[in-house]
């Protein structure tokens, strides 16, 4: 009789165990949906746009290699057209991706996500229709200082073939979160040039180098570490040019390493660095022909004429607040 006890009770002790295991399986998972849900309410997901990596392009095809130059263009820009380009020599060394972070795909990282589903677009500067070849050229004429090569070259193809790919998944007009440049909110100040010099000493020397000329690369072209002024940098009729620009981008990707999860500066150091930078000696691109509609220039337009009475200095490093207040509502 005894014997017959003893799976009966194996039975019963394993299945206290089985149910202790459970319980407590049930509330480390009980604690953990908790923790996720804390986590949620400061993580919400952010849907920012992200680029495709560029081992995703399918280059087993003739389209596909096209793209595939098309990224090795803007990532290595110098080895393929600067100073001493294996194609042309027509840029001054940057590479593009030096200010579109890794061949434009970085979310506020001044990336192409909505390019392809934006352009051809009105864009007041140039007083008419611009298409992504015409928007590539103004960056080889300012940003790279130098020239585009022709519409119909091989380059300019790859270049749109790669823009396209990474941004066609993006529907026609659309403007999704995280592309391009962040806007900061404008100080109730005006930028200081003399403490962003403190900022740049402090956390931007030691890359950029102490009179901006960065690092040129010492194995090949380009840089290791892009200039920020000098003869070598980007011209005063470029995007970063412009303060708001150049707050956004630094403030979401510099020091280098920076995302926008955990920017490293305050937005008063961002404005007050971009201050610094541009007011040093840079090349100079005659805009003349720029801004027909004197009226449609942006608040932070560095150079005359404008359609207010604010000073130039107003215009450059703020505050720009007053501007925009000052602004017809039909803008
Ligand atoms: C010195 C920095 C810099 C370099 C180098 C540079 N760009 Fe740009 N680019 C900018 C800035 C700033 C903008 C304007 C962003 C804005 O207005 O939101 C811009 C805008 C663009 C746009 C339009 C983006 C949009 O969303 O409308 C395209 C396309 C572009 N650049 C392509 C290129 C290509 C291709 C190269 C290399 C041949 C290049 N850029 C080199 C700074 C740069
Ligand atoms: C650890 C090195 C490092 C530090 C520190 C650093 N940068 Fe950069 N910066 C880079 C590199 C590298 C690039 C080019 C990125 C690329 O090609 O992927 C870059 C690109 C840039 C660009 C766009 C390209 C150009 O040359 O115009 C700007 C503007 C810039 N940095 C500003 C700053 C500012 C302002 C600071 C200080 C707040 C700073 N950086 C700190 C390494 C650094």
């Amino acid at each position: 009789m005894k014997k017959d006890w003893i799976p009966v009770l194996l039975f019963a002790t394993t299945g206290l165990v089985v149910a202790k295991e459970c319980i407590s399986a049930y509330r480390q998972r009980q604690r953990d949906d908790e923790a996720y849900a804390a986590w949620l309410t400061t993580h919400q997901p952010d849907n920012v746009w992200r680029g495709c990596s560029s081992s995703q392009i399918p280059t087993s095809t003739e389209s596909g290699r096209l793209i595939q130059y098309g990224h090795d263009l803007i990532a290595n820009t110098a080895q393929y057209l600067g100073p001493q380009g294996s194609v042309a020599q027509i840029s001054n060394g940057m590479n593009c991706q030096n200010c579109h972070l890794q061949a434009g795909t970085v979310p506020y990282g001044n990336n192409f996500g909505k390019v392809y589903a934006t352009y051809p677009l009105f864009r007041a500067r140039n007083n008419g229709v611009q298409t992504i070849y015409d928007r590539v050229k103004d960056c080889f004429e300012r940003s790279l200082n130098g020239h585009a090569p022709d519409t119909g070259s091989r380059e300019m193809q790859a270049i749109y073939a790669y823009i396209k790919w990474l941004g066609e998944d993006v529907p026609q007009g659309a403007k999704p979160k995280g592309t391009s440049i962040m806007k900061l909110p404008y100080l109730d100040r005006g930028a200081s040039p003399a403490t962003g010099q403190l900022v740049y000493n402090e956390k931007c020397s030691s890359c950029h180098g102490k009179n901006g000329e960065g690092l040129p690369n010492p194995v090949g072209p380009g840089y290791s570490y892009p200039p920020l002024w000098g003869p070598h940098s980007y011209n005063d009729g470029a995007g970063l040019y412009r303060l708001s620009n150049f707050a956004g981008f630094v403030y979401n990707n510099m020091p280098l390493g920076t995302d926008y999860h955990q920017p490293h500066l305050s937005e008063a150091e961002a404005w007050d660095v971009a201050a610094f930078v541009n007011s040093r000696p840079r090349p100079h691109l005659d805009q003349g022909r720029d801004w027909k509609v004197v009226a449609k220039k942006p608040v932070d337009f560095p150079f005359k004429p404008y359609a207010d009475t604010f000073s130039e200095q107003q215009h450059k490093f703020g505050p720009f607040q007053p501007i925009k207040d000052a602004q017809p509502i039909t803008k």
